[in-house]
């Protein structure tokens, strides 16, 4: 398997809370996010920046599976501008979002910065909770919470597992 950031890339659930991540490095991940593929170009993501130590302990209360925010320096709230050029709906939002998402994982992972995504869509109760803390426009959808930080203990690469699936994979038929 090769060593690229594809490979490397782990959910990183326990940081170091108090070494923050250089401002440079944000401008990157941000930058990165934003050259993703989107749905006849709309480029219909939104980010929320959080350092706010209150804010992310928030967040944290979310759903069962936010409690790595409570370690974590930064989040960031991946939103989807649901009429992007004001009036056509946006149908392909949650895609849209997502690989804005992955490529906020990889940039990360290619600064040494370990990640978490945490899904908030399309649970309603969950989009309902970040909408209000946010105070979101009616327009725009809250996707998900990227967790952001140093690893507290880096993943042993050595451990990986190879999850390349032969059977996964169909030619021509299923
Ligand atoms: C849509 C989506 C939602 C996820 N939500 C959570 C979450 O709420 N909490 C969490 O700890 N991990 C969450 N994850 C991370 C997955 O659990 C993780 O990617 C998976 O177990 C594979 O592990 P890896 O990221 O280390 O390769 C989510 C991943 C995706 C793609």
């Amino acid at each position: 398997m090769g060593e690229d950031i594809f490979f490397q890339r782990r959910s990183v659930r326990s940081f170091i809370l108090d070494k923050d991540i250089p401002s440079e490095d944000i401008e990157y991940i941000l930058k990165a996010a934003m050259h993703a593929p989107s749905a006849n170009n709309t480029q219909s993501w939104e980010f929320i920046v959080i350092k706010d130590r209150s804010k992310i302990d928030e967040m944290s209360k979310t759903h069962q599976y936010t409690k790595p925010l409570s370690s974590a320096p930064l989040a960031i709230l991946v939103c989807a501008d649901m009429k992007p050029n004001g009036k056509d709906i946006n149908k392909f939002w949650e895609q849209n979002a997502s690989a804005a998402i992955e490529n906020i994982l990889l940039a990360a992972t290619y600064r040494g910065i370990g990640s978490l995504w945490m899904g908030i869509a399309p649970i309603e109760e969950y989009m309902t909770k970040m909408k209000n803390m946010f105070a979101l426009p009616e327009h725009v959808n809250p996707v998900a919470i990227i967790a952001l930080g140093y690893a507290k203990t880096n993943f042993d690469m050595s451990k990986r597992e190879n999850r390349f699936e032969q059977e996964k994979v169909h030619y021509e038929k299923y």
